[in-house]
This record gives structure tokens, sequence and C-alpha cells, in this order.
């Protein structure tokens, strides 16, 4: 049984341990403001078994989900949809009433400008393969068939009042498109393009969530990037600059910390990172056996991302770590 004087030393360190947290992010010049927490939406609520501490909320409940985050401090999100079902082509990806636009509607009801809302922009979701575009009968994506549904979809969240609308779909032309789309409709929402998306199997915990019914082994990398090429990373980003994207990104988030030096210094962009469901899984399971010590590596990576130059950071341990700022 421990004595009342290990109770006072635990304390101590716990204490301790909380104010360097808080040095370490406030010498990394993290901000709240730079942290963006993602929402999985979908039609009824689940915990998400590969991602421990992460649920899936249905509309009816979205509200009093995203007050809690609000309740941290957080004001920004990222929705993903889960949608009931799925079809060839993905319609309820751009349905007015999907649920994606639902949620959005009902966010922006309850809070206002108060809370940034960001929405992915894809279809795997949605479509019968799981891949990020449509597939021909060869069982080739389409690039430019898949170029008009992103705009669709993009227009969709942006009229339900989506604050920035995300193309994750690594397709060729993908934000001209939606910057298109956007304008002849005259609607403003800002384009954060998911632009050096690199092909990982650290997306798995978000397709066993996600494509369960699927498959969580898709290859995907012939659109997305290949760990090794850095400069065709850099060379998407440019591209999406010159495309009009008020914002970049690089996932997933830790071993690609070089790239967003980089791109940084070499275009001096607003640059997002997005730190993925793999990166959130492998800490999970290991403090779950006592292995780590969750929280210092929490903060030590988060403020990694920061220091590396990230603009805004996309993370699961987003609630985690606000009590640290
Ligand atoms: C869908 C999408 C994926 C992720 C974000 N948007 C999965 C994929 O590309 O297969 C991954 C997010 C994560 O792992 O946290 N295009
Ligand atoms: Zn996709």
């Amino acid at each position: 049984m421990p004595s009342s004087g290990d109770t006072f030393l635990q304390q101590q360190n716990a204490r301790s341990d909380e104010e360097s947290y808080k040095a370490i992010f406030a010498s990394s010049g993290l901000r709240k403001s730079h942290l963006v927490f993602p929402v999985f939406v979908s039609n009824s609520p689940c915990l998400i078994k590969s991602m421990p501490g992460i649920a899936m909320t249905p509309i009816r409940r979205i509200s009093q989900y995203v007050q809690s985050i609000a309740d941290s401090g957080i004001s920004s999100i990222i929705i993903f949809g889960i949608p009931k079902s799925r079809d060839p082509i993905g319609s309820s990806a751009f349905d007015r009433k999907g649920i994606v636009q639902n949620a959005i509607r009902e966010i922006k009801s309850s809070f206002g400008n108060t809370m940034s809302i960001t929405t992915d922009v894809c279809i795997c979701q949605y479509n019968l393969t799981g891949h990020c575009g449509i597939v021909s009968n060869g069982g080739r994506v389409d690039n430019d068939a898949t170029l008009k549904v992103l705009a669709k979809i993009a227009a969709s969240h942006a009229e339900a009042g989506a604050d920035v609308v995300a193309p994750s779909a690594m397709m060729d032309g993908q934000v001209y498109a939606v910057k298109r789309e956007l304008h002849s409709r005259r609607l403003d929402a800002s384009v954060l393009s998911f632009s050096a998306k690199h092909a990982s199997s650290l997306y798995t915990p978000f397709r066993s969530a996600a494509f369960a019914k699927i498959t969580t082994r898709l290859d995907k990398s012939s659109y997305q990037v290949s760990y090794s090429n850095s400069r065709l990373a850099l060379r998407e980003i440019e591209t999406d600059i010159n495309e009009g994207a008020d914002m970049v990104m690089i996932k997933p988030a830790l071993t690609y910390l070089d790239l967003v030096r980089m791109v940084k210094n070499r275009f001096n962009y607003p640059v997002a990172v997005q730190n993925v469901s793999g990166e959130y899984a492998i800490v999970k399971a290991a403090a779950m056996q006592g292995w780590i010590n969750e929280d210092e590596w929490k903060v030590h990576s988060i403020a990694s991302i920061k220091r590396a130059g990230a603009d805004k950071i996309i993370s699961y341990f987003v609630l985690d770590v606000a009590k640290y700022i």
C-alpha cells in the first residue's frame, strides 16, 4: 500500500510532468488554433476498435460531441463521413442530404463561426471499390472522370456551410477542378489539398473502420506518393499551389517532417500535416501495454510536427494534448 509520502511524491511528479509538457509546447510556439480534430460521422454510434478512444458519431449526437471538442478549447474539426451504404458511383458523397452535408448543417446551426469545419472530399468511403477514383472497365482509375465528381462533392459541402474543403483523392488537377466549381457557384470555402499523401499501411486503422466490408489492403500506390520520392512530393505540392490551393497537406506526419521543413523553406506557404490513424494506433497499442509514457510521447510528437513547420496539425491526439497548451 502506498504511504501518504508516495502519494505526495507521485502528485509532485505528475505536476512536474505537466509543467514540462506545457514548457515544451510553449517553446515550440504551438497554440490551440493550430490544432484540428478529426471527427467521424456515421449512421449509428460505434467505437473504432483499431483506434482505441475514437468513436463514430451519428448526426443526432453530433452537436453534443462537438461541444466536448469546443470545451477543450479546440475550434477546428475535419469531418470524415461513413455513409450507411455504398453504390457503384459513390453518389451519396454529393447528395445534398448526405451524411457529411447533414453534419455540417447541424454543427453550423449550433456553433456558427465558432467552430471551423473542414471536410474530407473523396469517394472511397462511398463507392464499391474503396478506391479514391472512379475505376473504369479496364480496371484503371479514370482521373478526369473523378475530377468532376470531386468538384460536385466539394461544392455540396461548401453549400452546406463547410469553411474548408479538402480534396484527398490525389487525382491530378483536383485543386483546379474544385476551385473552378466553387468559383462558378460563388461559394467561398477555401481549399486544403491533401497534396503529398503517401501510400502507407499507416492508414489501415482508418480503413478498417471506414472500409471494413471491402478490404484494408487496397493498393493506392498508382495515385498516392511513394515513400522514397520526395522530389515527386515537392512537385505535387508545387502543382497544387499553382492550381490555387489555399493550404497544402503532407501525410503521414512523423516519417515526413523533413519534407514539411523543405516545403516551408522552399515555398513559404501554409502547410497542414496529418498525423494519421496508424501513428495513433501504434502509440495506443504500446501505451496499453505499459511500454511507453503515452502523454510524453504525444507531447513530443505534436511538438516535433510544429517544430518542422506545420501551420495546422490534424491529429487524433488533439483533445488529449489540449490541456497542456
Ligand atoms: C480517404 C482518406 C484516408 C485517410 C484520410 N482520407 C484513407 C485512404 O486514403 O485510404 C487516412 C486517414 C487516417 O489514416 O487517419 N481518401
Ligand atoms: Zn479516398
